[in-house]
């Protein structure tokens, strides 16, 4: 990510949540404040955001979106029943779980480039969305600042299990960054678990998806935020050795668990994204 500008795929990101609540029925992610946090700043880029039927490929984009939000929540559920009372959203966006967390003993902590997250307290206060009192930042930067230490300052306690959503972010790090993230998970108390998504390398893709690949990269990296790392499901199993129950999701899993007998067009279509959850 380019340092003094906040992520512009956060953005898009966000616009796509938002379009779901507004045109998807039913909807297969609820939020409420999707919308809200976008506030009169982006409202005319939210009426642009393409959900007409005869642009597949948008809806299969935002299906992926809202799809892996509700698997990482529900991951997240399974987490606080068993007992887990911190979540951390690493890189956040314009995420609003925060500001939509059912648990009031659930400690929230939201880690992102620093650069977005000002611009995400600033989108907050202009749509006068309050931050909760269980809500606090921990502005990081993965490439090149200790999560440890920044979550530490932060208030995070790492005597406690704590669950982790990591939503988007992969793919636009460096290998060294990914895997002193997913260390820095491995190593927190048993109960401990992590949602994530990663995309499969161009190579593992049919030929039709490698040129959806070529666009998306094009469009990223145009965004300042160019794609860096991607796995197969062997290699990211290999990377999540030291964890237990590993569940890795492909098109037609994700499919069969959100999108089934719907009928409109809201789908994933490629097979190159993978959500996964791992315990420690
Ligand atoms: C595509 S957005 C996803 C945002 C959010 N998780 C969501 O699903 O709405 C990617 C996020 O990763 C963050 N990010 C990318 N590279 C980062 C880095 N090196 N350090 C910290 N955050 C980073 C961006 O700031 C942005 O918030």
């Amino acid at each position: 990510m380019q340092q003094a500008i906040p992520s512009r795929t956060a953005l898009r990101v966000a616009l796509r949540r938002a379009a779901h609540q507004i045109y998807d029925r039913p909807i297969v992610f609820h939020d409420p404040v999707a919308v809200a946090i976008l506030g009169d700043a982006y409202a005319e880029e939210l009426r642009r955001t393409p959900v007409r039927d005869d642009k597949p490929f948008s809806h299969a984009m935002r299906a992926h979106l809202v799809a892996r939000s509700r698997y990482a929540e529900e991951a997240l559920a399974r987490a606080v029943a068993a007992g887990v009372d911190q979540y951390v959203l690493l890189g956040a966006g314009l995420d609003t779980f925060a500001h939509r967390n059912p648990w009031p003993r659930l400690k929230v902590f939201e880690v992102d480039h620093p650069a977005t997250q000002a611009w995400k307290q600033e989108l907050l206060r202009t749509n006068c969305i309050a931050i909760p009192e269980n809500l606090t930042y921990a502005p990081v930067d993965f490439e090149s600042q200790s999560l440890a230490e920044q979550l530490k300052q932060a208030g995070f306690d790492d005597g406690k299990p704590t669950f982790f959503a990591w939503l988007g972010v992969v793919p636009y790090l460096t290998l060294p960054a990914f895997r002193a993230t997913i260390g820095f998970v491995g190593a927190q108390p048993s109960g401990s678990g992590i949602a994530f998504d990663y995309g499969q390398p161009r190579s593992a893709l049919p030929f039709l998806e490698q040129l959806s690949h070529d666009s998306l990269a094009a469009r990223v990296k145009l965004a300042g935020e160019p794609f860096q790392l991607f796995f197969t499901p062997p290699e990211i199993a290999a990377e999540l050795a030291g964890f237990r129950d590993l569940e890795d999701l492909g098109r037609d899993e994700i499919n069969a668990r959100y999108f089934a007998d719907r009928d409109d067009q809201l789908k994933i279509r490629g097979s190159a994204g993978r959500f996964l959850s791992a315990w420690v």
